[in-house]
């Protein structure tokens, strides 16, 4: 199977999970919820920007940016999430323009944008950073932004192992570095609540590292100005994780304080 086709089977997965997403109560959270205040503090004013969503899928986090102000365009290769994310941004009464496509493929004005954002489960279904980069770069304005905040690659790295005693520990079970192709997923179940999926189930996904996430976005010609990880996640992704005042989800104080999310911001000068 080559690349292409497994994409295509990645579109097709991503319509099998729309209804059961939608249907979710993880999806029902106001879209404030989904941002970090450090994301605005990295982000600055967007009121008047305009913004592209690279990935957006049914748009639960990206009607925030069009409610504070943003002049949105959210991509992605799902038709049935674009259906579900344009009767969302009306239902908050905000305009957004989705534009159904792969992000290999979209056809977008170069130089156009002030901000170019792509968040939280993103960059595993993109097989080629470099190009990713490179595109991202031609479609940013001078002085533009790219933002980038996602889940890190030590989350995906990790897995949890059960003690002798009935508890559990993580240990290190995946791939944190990229070069080893594509990881096919066959999963009856997506990540949100709801019923098992009706529909296709398998999936493929890319191992990014850190360090080749960076170096992709620097090789493009984008200033990296700053790279911030935090142990913070939006939902518990192992049963012991506490949820801390503001509502996301971290490891009990007492564990390794180690990085499950990161966020970067580079500039095209
Ligand atoms: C986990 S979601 C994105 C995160 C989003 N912030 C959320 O949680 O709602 C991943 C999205 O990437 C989209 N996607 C996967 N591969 C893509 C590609 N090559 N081009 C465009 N969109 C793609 C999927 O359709 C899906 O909507």
């Amino acid at each position: 199977m080559d690349v292409g086709q497994m994409m295509r089977a990645n579109e097709q997965n991503w319509d099998t999970r729309t209804p059961v997403h939608v249907a979710s109560a993880f999806y029902a959270q106001d879209p404030s919820y989904w941002f970090s205040p450090y994301e605005w503090d990295d982000l600055g004013d967007v009121d008047g920007r305009s913004l592209l969503h690279l990935q957006c899928h049914i748009g639960a986090d990206t009607v925030e940016f069009a409610r504070r102000g943003a002049h949105v365009t959210g991509v992605d290769i799902s038709a049935s999430s674009l259906e579900q994310a344009r009767r969302i941004a009306s239902g908050h009464g905000v305009d957004i323009s989705y534009v159904h496509a792969n992000v290999y493929d979209v056809e977008l004005p170069s130089s156009s944008f002030d901000i170019v954002y792509t968040a939280k489960g993103s960059l595993c279904y993109l097989p080629d950073l470099p190009r990713w980069a490179s595109l991202i770069q031609s479609w940013l304005k001078p002085g533009g932004v790219l933002y980038v905040a996602e889940f890190h690659p030590l989350l995906n790295a990790f897995g949890p192992a059960p003690k002798p005693d009935q508890s559990e520990e993580l240990l290190v079970r995946h791939d944190y570095l990229e070069g080893r192709g594509a990881q096919r997923k066959d999963s009856g179940h997506t990540y949100t609540d709801g019923p098992a999926l009706s529909g296709a189930t398998v999936s493929y996904e890319w191992a990014h590292g850190l360090g080749e996430v960076i170096t992709a976005v620097a090789s493009a010609g984008l200033r990296v100005t700053t790279v911030r990880e935090s142990s913070e996640l939006p939902w518990p992704r192992w049963s012991r994780m506490v949820r801390n005042e503001r509502g996301w989800w971290e490891l009990p104080a007492d564990e390794p304080r180690v990085p499950l999310f990161y966020a970067l911001r580079a500039v095209k000068d």
